[in-house]
């Protein structure tokens, strides 16, 4: 992709060369170590239960907690031997085409920095506990693998049309704060925003603020979304085969060509054509979110 077609305000630091990878990941001392030790026993006290069957199974068949920040080469051979992805280290937030582009050559990347004990419970920049415990263990499954490279493929065409933000609204909704209903009435988180917290973790599944509604493509490409609290609306799938289905074979073309540039539904809405399985009280949201302390209920 030239030079010109560049989508973020992001400002390469000198080393690196257009793809954004660093040359090797991070050595990180024991300190370090400890601190991603002590998210994922935090974690693991609060997911299971709550977090998707497949998301439970990847952590353990790429076992995340034999101790330490996982070592991106052998995480990457574990992978490759699963599903043919790989996870490269990142020093931040990458430009969307460069992003998209890995994703579509089935790399995840993974930032190259975990954050410190001040900032432990919420840092506002995708560390690698976030990265790598929140979004690896879902791509040892077959069909979401597949369904991580098809959208990287499908940025290109969202740039052609100047949507990158529909399709933001997207990855919100599924990879980053996803839900997936099991069994009936058996809902669990699969989206890394929600697996890597613990207060989102129990809100997003169990509370009564939020509304959960089942996945509609259109739909979503049109809601906006909180980057910073919990969030007022959940997206629930019913499989991953379903989630690929009704994105890989939805026509982006005709979609772009009609959907206006501005988001249309509040993040909070229900409108008419929902499906939903718990319309919320909002309670959390009325009553001022985070910033006002309020309680996430
Ligand atoms: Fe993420």
């Amino acid at each position: 992709m030239p030079a010109d077609v560049f989508t973020a305000p992001l400002k390469k630091p000198g080393h690196l060369g257009d793809d954004w990878l660093e040359p090797s990941q991070a050595q990180y001392d024991s300190d370090q170590d400890a601190i991603w030790n002590d998210l994922f026993e935090r974690q693991m006290g609060v997911l299971p239960g709550r977090a998707a069957t497949a998301f439970m199974q990847g952590t353990e068949k790429l076992d995340l907690g034999r101790g330490g920040v996982p070592e991106f080469k052998r995480l990457s051979e574990e992978l490759d031997a699963l599903t043919g992805w790989s996870v490269v280290p990142v020093p931040m937030l990458i430009p969307d085409h460069v992003f998209f582009w890995h994703l579509a050559n089935r790399r995840f990347p993974a930032g190259n920095f975990i954050r410190t004990r001040e900032t432990f419970d919420y840092i506002q920049e995708p560390d690698v506990f976030h990265d790598v415990f929140g979004h690896v263990p879902m791509l040892t499954d077959p069909t979401y693998a597949d369904y991580m490279q098809e959208y990287g493929k499908a940025g290109w065409k969202a740039m052609k049309y100047n949507r990158l933000k529909a399709l933001g609204a997207l990855y919100w909704y599924t990879v980053e704060f996803g839900l997936i209903e099991e069994q009936t009435g058996d809902i669990r988180a699969y989206g890394a925003g929600i697996l890597s917290g613990p207060t989102e973790a129990v809100f997003a599944v169990e509370a009564e603020s939020p509304n959960r509604i089942m996945l509609n493509v259109d739909r979503v490409m049109r809601t906006d979304y909180v980057i910073s609290d919990l969030q007022p609306t959940y997206f629930v799938i019913e499989s991953f085969e379903d989630l690929y289905r009704q994105t890989v074979e939805r026509d982006f073309d005709k979609l772009y060509r009609n959907l206006p540039p501005a988001f249309t539904y509040a993040n909070s809405a229900v409108i008419d054509v929902d499906y939903v399985v718990n319309r919320g009280t909002q309670e959390y949201l009325l009553r001022g979110g985070r910033g006002s302390g309020a309680k996430p209920a």
